[in-house]
């Protein structure tokens, strides 16, 4: 029998997963500003897991690096290596900056790919999704408490992080209740998304879940949605326009 290495079988999620992500998953203005000011004056940038492409920088001379093919097939740059985090085939300081957005808590060896990025670039950016932070989002306390499981078992500690890179600056990112790319919180004000499966095949987390854990979940959450149970129990969340759902980007290396 065939034994895939770890890196193998997070790339082989992603070419499963990864078709139809360009589509759900469309850059943020308001994420891209953000990552954009921390890459500001950086001419050459290295993308690590870079998926399709979002986020880069546009005035920049971007290498795009991702270890599944469906993804890097669907990214348009010119300049695309299939790699993993923990083993960049780049010379020490080969780019001004790399940036990591979305990916890290599916590297295999995450501080090896930390490690990684300090050593390709001088400056890096790195956005993730801190585990310890609350209030969680309504779907995973109401509806599906086995996405805390999987997630507490996937992502790291932003402090963690921050300490690999020695990063200089965290910043949080509240999650606007009109986001475009469809992460796992995206949709907290406009509920009925997460009903729709291609809203949630483009989520690791839903895709990983199995459909029988899932689909009664979402059964139930189409009833509340009729009957009105869900708005009454989050009226106060109508009311809002951003969230804190612990995202947050770290900054590291030189400004
Ligand atoms: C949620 S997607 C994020 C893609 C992109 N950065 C974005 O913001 O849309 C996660 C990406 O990480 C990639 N990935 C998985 N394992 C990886 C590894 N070991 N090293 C680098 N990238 C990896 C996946 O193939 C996938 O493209």
């Amino acid at each position: 029998m065939e034994q895939k290495s770890a890196q193998g079988r997070t790339a082989a999620a992603y070419d499963r997963i990864g078709v139809g992500y360009k589509k759900a998953r469309r850059p943020d203005p308001r994420l891209a500003a953000l990552i954009g000011r921390a890459l500001d004056g950086a001419r050459t940038v290295v993308n690590v897991g870079a998926g399709t492409g979002s986020y880069e920088p546009p005035e920049a001379e971007v290498t795009a690096v991702d270890p599944s093919q469906v993804m890097l097939d669907q990214h348009a740059g010119p300049r695309k290596v299939k790699a993993g985090a923990e083993a960049l085939p780049f010379a020490d300081g080969a780019f001004d900056a790399a940036m990591a957005v979305l990916t890290v808590h599916h590297w295999t060896d995450l501080h090896r790919g930390l490690a990684e990025l300090r050593r390709v670039s001088r400056r890096q950016a790195v956005f993730t999704w801190d585990p310890e932070h609350r209030p969680e989002l309504w779907l995973v306390d109401e509806y599906l408490p086995e996405i805390r499981e999987l997630d507490r078992g996937r992502f790291t500690a932003v402090a963690e992080v921050a300490e690999a890179l020695d990063a200089h600056t965290v910043l949080t990112f509240p999650i606007p209740h009109d986001f475009t790319d469809g992460l796992q919180t995206a949709y907290w004000r406009r509920p009925e998304a997460y009903l729709d499966p291609a809203v949630r095949a483009a989520s690791s987390t839903f895709a990983t879940l199995p459909p029988s854990v899932v689909e009664p979940a979402m059964e139930r959450l189409r009833a509340d949605l009729e009957s009105g149970a869900w708005h009454r129990r989050h009226a106060h969340l109508l009311e809002q326009r951003n969230v804190d759902y612990g995202y947050r980007l770290v900054v590291a290396g030189e400004a």
